[in-house]
């Protein structure tokens, strides 16, 4: 396996095919006697997700538009862009691909291609080979920069291409054109791939090892988001924390980048993984006003015998220290986390010290999972599964302490005023708005007529405001606008 960067010849082949697409997609629609449209489904994290703005970018440039209808075929052109953490990420595509069958046969020259990490599982490939052979496309998520080459010959050939490598590529973001999904956040992946291996996990298989993007041009990518407009970045990686930059930058380094920006009023950052987060990240968070103070920290268990089990390279103790500090450092912050219940081995005394973890961490937020086998991976291969009533037992128990966590911390907000990034309507019908706290709670707020303010989502996305919090739900907190910052506000 090797790490290969894209090169220039790469680029000249992929607008070469670009032109040659947008010509067939144009005299396709010219008999027609429409636009062809495209419709990229999104199954997985933010990374996929970023993976996603990337493809609909280079569609966008074939001369597509974006399909309106929320019908998965009303489209020309069906990119699937698989996710295969869990199982029932698997069933979304096996589920929704027969729909296809019958669009394909009525209408030989729709497009359906299917990438994404699940494509990086041998079994999932051979089962469309073999039951699905009107899927035109099985691309590498790795290599989304062959994409428009691969498109073009599967049309050409008009029979089904496959294209799996087991080598990772690296191709910078300003290969592609990109099709931002929010007007007022990038997605900026730093890094991509996991070393780590945890013994449950499929994403090291599916997004190889560990590269990190050049550190000139991320800056250069996060310069022209700035002068863009883009009010927030989230910076993404698998463990953005063991970025490595070719001249020896940290995250640290990277995190600093990007904050200098004053133009964003948002830096955020997703996965921290507990052995690489550094004291320097920490102190970053605590006094630069535009860094998040919230950082999301996998647990995945409170047992040492299960961390060790998932090959998770520290023991409750030292994670227990690191939300120490991070609390005691980053006044006001917020911690959140992944936790997995039912690992094989876990114990009824294993899944209790995960609860007293979670006691004594506080989370603000917790995503809780329960142990899906991944083919190919470690623990799959383990004899000692948990029985799956006994998973779903403890799954109940675990989430009951954790929601009850997440509603004490929204309770926290009740009664002050914070400033919250708009993120557009949550409600249409009663115009209620939604945004986050630089805590990254989720605030859903309504405009009082009084204030004279513009209610157009297009005017306030992105925006910076303050609300007074008035009461908290689970999972969000309600309040009302008090005042809108900068600008003409
Ligand atoms: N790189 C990130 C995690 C990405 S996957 C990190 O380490 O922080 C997001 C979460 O999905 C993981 O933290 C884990 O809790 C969960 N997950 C991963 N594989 C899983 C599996 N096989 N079964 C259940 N949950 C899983
Ligand atoms: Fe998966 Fe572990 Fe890598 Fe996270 S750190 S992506 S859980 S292998
Ligand atoms: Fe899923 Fe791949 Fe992300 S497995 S969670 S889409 S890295």
């Amino acid at each position: 396996m090797a790490i290969i960067k894209t090169t220039v010849n790469d680029k000249l082949d992929f607008d070469a095919a670009v032109t040659e697409l947008k010509e067939y997609f144009s005299s396709l629609g010219a008999r027609k006697g429409r636009q062809l449209t495209y419709n990229v489904l999104t199954y997985g994290c933010q990374l996929n997700e970023s993976d996603s703005e990337k493809l609909s970018g280079m569609l966008a440039s074939m001369g597509l538009k974006a399909s309106s209808g929320g019908e998965l075929d009303d489209a020309d052109v069906i990119v699937f862009n698989t996710c295969s953490i869990r199982e029932n990420a698997d069933r979304h595509l096996f589920g929704n691909l027969g729909v296809f069958k019958t669009l394909k046969k009525n209408d030989h020259d729709v497009v359906i291609a299917v990438g994404g990490c699940m494509m990086k599982v041998p079994e999932n490939v051979e089962r469309i080979k073999k039951s699905y052979p009107y899927v035109d496309l099985v691309f590498d998520p790795q290599q989304l920069h062959r994409f428009p080459v691969l498109m073009r010959d599967a049309i050409r050939k008009d029979k089904q291409l496959v294209n799996i490598s087991a080598d990772d590529y690296i191709a910078e973001d300003n290969f592609f054109p990109i099709d931002r999904k929010r007007k007022f956040r990038a997605l900026v992946p730093i890094m991509y791939g996991c070393n780590n291996f945890c013994t449950y996990c499929i994403v090291p298989y599916a997004r190889g090892r560990e590269r990190s993007r050049d550190i000139n041009e991320i800056v250069k990518e996060l310069s022209e988001l700035a002068s863009q407009g883009y009010k927030e970045v989230m910076l993404l990686g698998q463990n953005v924390n063991s970025y490595k930059g070719a001249g020896g930058e940290t995250f640290a380094d990277i995190l600093r980048a990007a904050s200098d920006f004053k133009e964003f009023s948002r830096v955020r950052f997703m996965s921290s993984h507990p052995k690489d987060l550094s004291d320097e990240v920490i102190d970053i968070m605590a006094t630069r006003p535009n860094v998040e103070k919230h950082l999301h920290l996998a647990m995945q268990s409170g047992s040492n015998t299960v961390l060790k089990a998932m090959n998770r390279p520290y023991t409750i103790e030292r994670f227990q220290e690191i939300v120490d500090k991070f609390r005691a450092k980053v006044e006001g912050g917020s911690l959140t986390t992944d936790i997995i219940v039912g690992f094989p081995g876990e114990t009824d005394e294993d899944f209790e010290e995960t609860l007293v973890a979670v006691d004594k961490a506080k989370f603000d937020a917790c995503f809780t999972f329960q142990y899906s086998a991944r083919p190919g991976t470690k623990a799959a291969a383990y004899e000692n599964q948990v029985p799956s009533d006994v998973v779903t037992e403890r799954f109940g128990r675990l989430t009951e302490y954790t929601n009850r966590y997440a509603e004490e911390s929204n309770k926290k907000l009740v009664g002050k005023t914070m400033e919250v990034l708009i993120e557009g309507i949550s409600k249409a019908g009663d115009m209620t708005f939604s945004g986050r706290t630089v805590t990254n709670h989720l605030v859903n707020f309504t405009i009082p007529e009084e204030l004279g303010i513009d209610p157009g989502e297009d005017y306030l996305e992105g925006r910076l405001c303050e609300v007074r919090i008035d009461r908290a739900r689970p999972y969000s907190v309600d309040g009302i606008l008090v005042s809108l910052k900068g600008e003409e506000a």
